[in-house]
């Protein structure tokens, strides 16, 4: 397959990836390397990243716990502790190994450790490879709100390689679809006929269509002013619906995916209302969502805990709440405002 080239990083699949970044490590003279990985990574992955990977150089293990509730501060100073032991420099490479808590939580210490040493993503989970691992959003969670802190630093490579999801579960999976229902949604909707046509399409040919979505769109806008922010459809509602689980005691975490699937409905549900987009192609939506993912019933007491939780989503601007919404397939308005009895009533919808 060939790589895709982002701005000032190529995306490189399979063994040109591991070449690419075998000749990284021996043309860059980095004085240490480092790998991130947490428990998962580390027994199921690392053993071939290591096979494939042609240095004489010595790599560093940091290895941190798994789950969303790690991918905080204190998790990066523990990183930022451990790299600082083990003799890192300026000159040190950080290769994280994971999902996108890896990804991000290690694209994050990697840019702020001493003002910035270089990093490249090898994201092992559908999500991160077709979302979190591109476009250089790097971050971590404050408290249970998504993404509060962090900034934007692009790796020098991203290496995927597809046999990594043959350690994933089938709900990881599923959480990786979302996002790819949401590039044909917003950009390319053969994309989504895709995925409503056929469960068993090529994975590694979405994989590729997604990245290349992403990058697309990235390239144009990188710090998300404008275009980019499609990237976000379902994302407003799902985070917070993302998070409200998170915090509930009583309620099993939803993936990311599945929370976004959550949104998306709701957001295109909204996209009919304000906008042009049809009732019929909400219930398309609708169907296609609930044909992947078990159904998740929005109970009405936690509406308001669901609506608080908005009023942190980062698009914000003056505490008002940015939806991106579809007019159609392939077709978006940006920042439209929307109002809390509406979005109420997208959940309503929802649970129908
Ligand atoms: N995950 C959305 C973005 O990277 O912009």
């Amino acid at each position: 397959m060939k790589s895709i080239q982002a701005a000032t990083y190529s995306i490189s699949f399979q063994d040109k990836g591991y070449n690419e970044l075998s000749n990284l490590i021996e043309s860059n003279e980095y004085s240490s390397l480092f790998i991130l990985v947490d428990e998962n990574t580390l027994e199921h992955c690392y053993p071939k990243f290591i096979e494939n990977l042609e240095t004489t150089k010595s790599i560093e293990i940091i290895k941190i716990r798994s789950g969303e509730i790690h991918k905080n501060l204190e998790t990066c100073i523990s990183v930022w502790n451990s790299i600082t032991k083990l003799g890192g420099d300026r000159k040190s490479l950080l290769i994280t190994l994971g999902g996108g808590v890896i990804t991000d939580l290690g694209g994050f210490v990697a840019s702020c450790f001493k003002r910035g040493i270089d990093f490249v993503n090898i994201p092992t989970t559908l999500l991160s490879m077709v979302d979190a691992s591109v476009g250089g959003k790097t971050g971590v969670d404050l408290g249970v709100l998504k993404n509060q802190i962090g900034l934007f630093a692009n790796p020098e490579m991203v290496l995927i390689d597809t046999d990594y999801l043959t350690t994933v579960t089938e709900r990881e999976i599923k959480s990786g679809i979302a996002e790819i229902i949401k590039y044909g949604l917003t950009y390319d909707v053969k994309l989504f006929n895709k995925i409503k046509q056929d469960k068993n399409n090529n994975i590694n040919d979405l994989i590729f269509k997604s990245i290349d979505i992403k990058n697309k769109v990235v390239q144009q806008d990188p710090k998300e002013q404008n275009i980019r922010k499609i990237l976000n459809f379902g994302h407003t509602l799902g985070h917070a619906i993302e998070s409200f689980y998170l915090e509930s005691e009583d309620k099993n975490n939803l993936t990311h995916g599945e929370a976004i699937a959550v949104g998306m409905v709701c957001e295109s549900y909204l996209s009919c209302k304000l906008l042009g987009f049809s009732f019929e192609k909400v219930n398309e939506v609708k169907e296609v969502i609930l044909s992947i993912y078990d159904k998740v019933h929005l109970s009405k007491e936690d509406f308001p805990g669901i609506m608080e939780l908005l009023k942190h989503d980062k698009k914000n601007v003056n505490g008002q709440v940015n939806f991106v919404l579809l007019n159609d397939y392939e077709d978006y308005q940006l920042d439209c405002k929307v109002s809390n009895e509406l979005i109420t009533e997208s959940m309503e919808f929802f649970n129908i």
